[in-house]
């Protein structure tokens, strides 16, 4: 049985949140709200806790988690050395959508880091997650909270869908900020290197960090990624998914052609527009993710639009790309991962 706990976020009282802490401490399982999208917390020092997280999930165990922590003072506890550059991007991005990745001390089991010698550390800005691992006194381990393979939770409804009857509690926080998850940066070897674009853009970074580089994977496919978890086919809709790039109106031109002949074929269209463009497809079910002027709005609303399509039953999904500066960068990546690299160059 899994139990549903609504919290609000501006206002809550610890009493409900102690509930869950409490799960936590006896090495259970509970979906929680970050900044970014729900996770799937549980005890991260505890193997058995955490064993019980990959199973939620069908998750493969090579594909190692991320501990979050309450408190800067916890990253002592687990890593070898707290590194100049992690110190930096501490004290400018936490709490925050960023994930450091540094030599691991003994202490992390093996499970969580799936048998690499470093570890990846998040502490999350939402109050709900912070209060959660501060009253459960463990950092938590915690994947984002869907299905392997399904796009990533932005609100408990999206938690309800995958986990229901898998899990021991649902901690409802409304809709998560982000959208899209935190930024990875391995910072255990002589460069910086994103490994996930994220919430935290490699603009942002590399105002602090002048040597930070992208690992090349993140946006071609044919590329072995250093970071497990990117080598999967993740945040798959049901249907099949076509990226569209380039010039914005050539773009509209061929999504147009394209859902044209598909809907000949017999297929349900879905197509994810922006406000700039959205009145200017005739066919098919049109989303408009948000404002190409602010990209935050369409990386918000990413995840959830292909779950919408896929309760639509929509058999093919025609999406337009964005421009790859600032969050740019972590929405192609999603949209690229979802595709399995399906793109059509206009
Ligand atoms: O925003 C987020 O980061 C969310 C929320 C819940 O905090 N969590 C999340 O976790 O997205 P997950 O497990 O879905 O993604 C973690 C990524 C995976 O791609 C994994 O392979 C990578 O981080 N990762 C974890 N530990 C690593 C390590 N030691 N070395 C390289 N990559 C690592
Ligand atoms: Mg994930």
């Amino acid at each position: 049985d899994t139990k549903i706990i609504k919290i609000d976020k501006d206002n809550f009282n610890q009493e409900d949140l102690n509930k869950a802490a409490k799960i936590i401490k006896a090495n259970g399982v509970v979906a929680f709200p970050t900044e970014t999208v729900y996770g799937l917390g549980a005890n991260g020092l505890n193997p058995e806790a955490v064993k019980k997280i990959y199973r939620a999930k069908g998750r493969p165990s090579d594909n190692p988690l991320i501990l979050h922590i309450g408190e800067v003072s916890q990253l002592d506890d687990l890593v070898e050395e707290i590194t100049e550059e992690a110190t930096k991007c501490i004290e400018e991005f936490w709490p925050g959508p960023i994930t450091i990745i540094l030599k691991r001390k003994k202490v992390v089991p093996d499970i969580i880091t799936a048998g690499l010698d470093t570890v990846a550390v998040r502490m999350p800005e939402s109050s709900i997650a912070r209060t959660l691992i501060n009253l459960a006194k463990v950092p938590i381990a915690a994947p984002s909270a869907n299905l392997s393979g399904r796009p990533s939770p932005t609100s408990a409804g999206h938690v309800i869908e995958d986990m229901m009857g898998k899990i021991d509690m649902i901690i409802d926080g409304g809709e998560t900020g982000i959208g899209i998850e935190s930024t990875v940066l391995d910072l255990s070897g002589s460069t910086p290197i994103i490994l996930r674009p994220g919430g935290i853009t490699y603009e942002d970074l590399k105002r602090i960090l002048p040597d930070v580089v992208e690992d090349k994977a993140n946006l071609e496919n044919d590329i072995i990624p250093k970071s497990p978890g990117q080598k999967y086919r993740h945040y798959a809709p049901k249907a099949e998914m076509l990226v569209f790039t380039g010039n914005l109106e050539a773009v509209v031109n061929n999504i147009d052609k394209y859902t044209k002949q598909a809907i000949i074929e017999g297929k349900k269209v879905g197509i994810m527009a922006t406000d700039e463009t959205k009145e200017k497809y005739n066919d098919g079910t049109i989303k408009s993710l948000g404002t190409r002027m602010d990209k935050t709005t369409i990386a918000n609303s990413l995840f959830s639009a292909l779950r919408e399509f896929d309760h639509l039953d929509i058999d093919i999904i025609f999406a337009e790309g964005v421009e790859k500066d600032n969050i740019g960068l972590a929405i192609m990546n999603r949209m690229m991962k979802a595709s399995g690299g399906k793109t059509i160059k206009c």
